[in-house]
């Protein structure tokens, strides 16, 4: 079987004052039906960017190369009435602020109901009825009065709430979320990821969580796809990615995570992303890397099989 989404060889730059910023460069990655699957790495390294571009939503300056094929069909030479029809029926996204991806002059109740008028086709108080329902299943007490409430007059968390009920309105096969919880305070993130897992559970959806949190991942994901500076470093079932990374760069993250839980301080890998508009030839940790060689900075890396991971780093060439 076909993977659900696939992602063949993604590049998006960017021309900018600076020079061309390489944000992603030849990103591949597939995603089966049902499974979550986490995308992290630091700040910059092009995971926005990626979920962006899957639904060809970047800006008209972009640069983009590359085929992204859903449930078979090739979004990338998709019509753009067409493709609105797959973004948020087939493929609904969360955003890290919801107030972006909320109208603040509608009650949410209305904004809800507006995607099952939309993508399921409901009449007018159907679709209002259906809004409260589903209102009550993210957790509202009374979804009634919630649904008459304005984005301003509720708190982030129950914001977050009602963007995963209109994410999952039209019952979608594939939902993006883009660091859906680091808005939140810890008590309401860990609320907020229970209820994305339930939602799931129940409907059967695939996921791309993206997060800078390697502990949101252990919790919620099957598998993991490290990035680092525009391409991918390591991808690998979750408990494989945890018990054994290969990638230097998993590496450091764990390492920093590890820190974390035993209450020292964040240890971040020394150094940091160069900009995009100035990635280094070759492996583009290499600057970074504790186990940098020779070929390193001339060669990049492909991805290599190294005990159950994937990893591209010269340390296991075959
Ligand atoms: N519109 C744009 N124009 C120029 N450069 C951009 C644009 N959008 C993103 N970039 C650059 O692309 C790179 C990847 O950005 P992206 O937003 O995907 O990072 P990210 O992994 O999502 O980071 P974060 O964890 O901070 O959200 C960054 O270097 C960023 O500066
Ligand atoms: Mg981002």
């Amino acid at each position: 079987m076909p993977a659900l989404l696939s992602v063949e060889n993604l590049v998006v730059h960017f021309p900018t004052a600076e020079g061309l910023a390489r944000a992603v460069d030849g990103v591949s990655l597939a995603i089966e039906a049902g499974e979550a699957v986490g995308l992290v790495g630091e700040s910059g390294c092009g995971k926005s960017v990626t979920a962006l571009a899957i639904l060809r939503l970047l800006p008209a300056t972009a640069l983009v190369q590359g085929r992204v094929v859903f449930a078979g069909r090739d979004l990338s030479a998709m019509k753009e009435t067409e493709l609105r029809r797959v973004r948020g029926r087939d493929i609904s996204m969360i955003f890290q602020e919801p107030m972006t991806s909320l109208n603040p002059v509608f009650p949410v109740g209305e904004q809800i109901a507006e995607v099952f008028r939309l993508h399921l086709g409901l009449a007018r108080r159907a679709a209002r009825a259906a809004a409260v329902e589903a209102l009550a299943r993210v957790g509202f007490e009374h979804p009634r009065d919630g649904a008459r409430a304005y984005p301003n007059q509720l708190s982030g968390g129950m914001r977050q709430r009602v963007m995963i009920a209109m994410a999952m309105a039209a019952g979608p096969k594939l939902l993006i979320a883009d660091e859906p919880t680091t808005a939140l305070d810890v008590t309401i993130q860990a609320q907020v990821l229970a209820l994305l897992a339930a939602q799931r559970a129940a409907s059967g959806c695939a996921v791309l969580l993206i997060t800078h949190d390697l502990g949101v991942v252990a919790e919620t994901c099957e598998r993991v796809i490290v990035l680092y500076a525009g391409r991918v470093a390591e991808v690998a079932p979750v408990r494989v990615l945890f018990d054994r990374p290969r990638h230097p760069y998993t590496q450091g993250l764990l390492r920093a995570v590890k820190r974390l839980d035993e209450g020292g301080v964040e240890a971040a890998i020394p150094g940091r992303v160069d900009p995009a508009t100035h990635y280094p030839p070759g492996c583009r940790f290499a600057p970074r890397c504790p186990h940098v060689m020779d070929r390193c900075r001339v060669e990049h890396p492909p991805l290599f099989l190294a005990d159950g991971t994937q990893a591209a780093c010269w340390l296991y060439v075959e």
